[in-house]
């Protein structure tokens, strides 16, 4: 597959390396001779498929196997047919079956399908979990698990009547920094954890995007409160062994939209960004051949506009918001997301009874902009461009420290072990525990892998936060009927590193 320029798409962590480190990287088993591979459909074959695509004819191609589409749209399903094809090195496309989601069922039995990937918008997610484990899949679910109370209980019940399996993949557990900040907590460093104080900004490219399409509006994503913060607020539950009780959210609209827009006097804006000459906030799909095919050689099927202008009518998201979060065993977060930040990254701080342990990562610095007023992905592809990153870079740079210091005694940094590959270096760790789990060498001691049980309790703050947001009132989680009552996961007993 092309080099991923979706600016949606995770950057590269500094720490990531070709091998990574033993301490984040798990060993497994060799493929037992003979064993037949896992078969697998995609469901969604938008852009977060190609990971699975990747891994099921790359790394993974001995223990699984692609044999089915499933989409709405039949030029996204050519597109990465034609991509498998090239990946196993055909003539043409790989020729699989191709089925809408009304033939999942039929998919599933008649491809003899053992796991359904689901890469769908967030909304569709808990009918095709339930239909797929219904039709006797197991399942891999893309976060956020479901968008709504009704959802979880959908998932819930099916989990029970079907016995069926299903994977979240959480893949910021799977950062080596994030997986850091969880021994330091889990070995007793700093404490038991009094409270939790977690920033998060999206920049003016990533942060952007999410007001250009499906997400933009509340009942696709359930707001950037479940479609990102989902995987912020298992990192806490996860770092915390911890559930979230109680929530009280604010939050508005108050920079991307048209009335915002118009408030601040921008003129006229263009109803989507492909063509448009010299406009930061535009967003050219011919600028990238994956793009223009996986959407704009697609619309003609399904009128889905991947460009729409950030300061267009019809969003109903929030663009800044903020969270009061008590836990079950006594500790309170205090959250933020803003998403038309300057830089991206996030910063955590966590307050224990022996001290306090900050996180700050920082993913991107600056957004170049190139001469002709556009958004440079790619900084080092002209000397002026990576000119222009180096130069932003001596106040900012990328990269990312951890920092642990106790009652009386002077902050020390923690190593962070080096990941593989891209998005903080867990994505490809994850892939590894999502394909060869049970070729495990050894448990994993930071208890990575995530099951539908941490997918809700996940979005449970989400979910609480949207109520709230209606109400005005705190909202109890307990309260909420999710179709099972959250339970506390004690994290592993860890022992310090050197740093300890
Ligand atoms: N973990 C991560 O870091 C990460 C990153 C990106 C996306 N995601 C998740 O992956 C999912 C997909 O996101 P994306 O960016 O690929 O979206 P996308 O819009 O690029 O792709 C979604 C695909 O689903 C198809 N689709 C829509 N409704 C369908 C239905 N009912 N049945 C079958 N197919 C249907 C669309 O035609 C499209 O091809 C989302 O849930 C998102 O949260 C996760």
């Amino acid at each position: 597959m092309s080099g991923d320029q979706n600016p949606t798409a995770p950057r590269p962590s500094s720490a990531a390396s070709a091998t990574g480190d033993p301490a984040v990287v798990p060993q497994f088993a060799p493929v037992p001779a003979g064993r037949a591979r896992r078969r697998y459909a995609v469901v969604g074959t938008g852009h977060r498929a190609g990971m699975y695509m990747d891994a099921i004819t790359g790394p993974h191609a001995d223990v699984a196997e692609l044999v089915a589409w499933c989409d709405t749209n039949p030029a996204r399903m050519a597109y990465y047919d034609a991509e498998v094809g090239r990946a196993l090195g055909l003539d043409g496309p790989a020729g699989l079956p191709t089925y809408g989601p009304d033939g999942l069922e039929a998919m599933v039995v008649e491809q003899r399908v053992d796991v359904v990937v689901v890469t769908t918008p967030d909304v569709t997610h808990a009918d095709l979990v339930a239909r797929a484990q219904a039709a006797g899949a197991d399942v891999v679910v893309e976060k956020p698990l479901t968008t709504t109370d009704a959802g979880c209980r959908t998932i819930t019940d099916s989990v029970k009547a079907t016995g069926r399996d299903v994977v979240m993949t959480f893949n910021y557990r799977y950062s080596p920094r994030n997986s850091s900040l969880r021994e330091v907590i889990a070995s007793g460093e700093i404490g038991e954890v009094t409270s939790v104080h977690f920033e998060w900004v999206l920049d003016t490219v990533h942060g952007a995007d999410y007001f250009r399409r499906w997400h933009r509006q509340r009942q696709n994503s359930g707001s950037l409160l479940i479609h990102k913060s989902s995987h912020h607020f298992d990192l806490v539950n996860w770092w915390l062994g911890d559930v979230p009780a109680r929530v009280y959210a604010s939050a508005g609209l108050r920079f991307y939209g048209a009335a915002n827009a118009a408030a601040r006097g921008l003129g006229d804006r263009p109803e989507r960004g492909t063509g448009v000459v010299g406009d930061p906030w535009s967003f050219d799909l011919t600028a990238d051949p994956r793009l223009q095919a996986l959407y704009l050689d697609a619309e003609q099927h399904d009128g889905y506009l991947r460009d729409r202008d950030v300061f267009s009518e019809g969003i109903t998201i929030d663009d800044n918001m903020a969270l009061v979060v008590d836990y079950a065993r006594g500790a309170t977060m205090t959250y933020s997301l803003n998403a038309h930040a300057p830089w991206e990254g996030y910063t955590v701080a966590v307050n224990g009874t022996k001290g306090r342990a900050e996180l700050t990562v920082v993913e991107r610095g600056v957004v170049v902009i190139d001469d002709r007023g556009h958004v440079v992905l790619d900084p080092s592809a002209t000397p002026e461009t990576q000119q222009a990153k180096l130069d932003a870079e001596g106040i900012r740079p990328e990269g990312e420290r951890l920092v642990v210091q106790k009652h009386w005694q002077a902050a020390r940094e923690w190593p962070i072990p080096a990941g593989i590959g891209g998005h903080g270096g867990g994505d490809a760790i994850l892939l590894m525990d999502v394909f060869r789990r049970d070729l495990r060498i050894g448990d994993d001691p930071l208890g990575r892998a995530a099951g539908y049980r941490d997918g809700l309790a996940a979005v449970a703050v989400g979910i609480a936060a949207n109520e709230s947001l209606r109400t005005g009132q705190a909202v109890r989680i307990a309260d909420l009927d999710l179709g099972e009552k959250l339970t506390v996961v004690e994290p592993v007993e860890t022992t310090p590193t050197d740093a300890g």
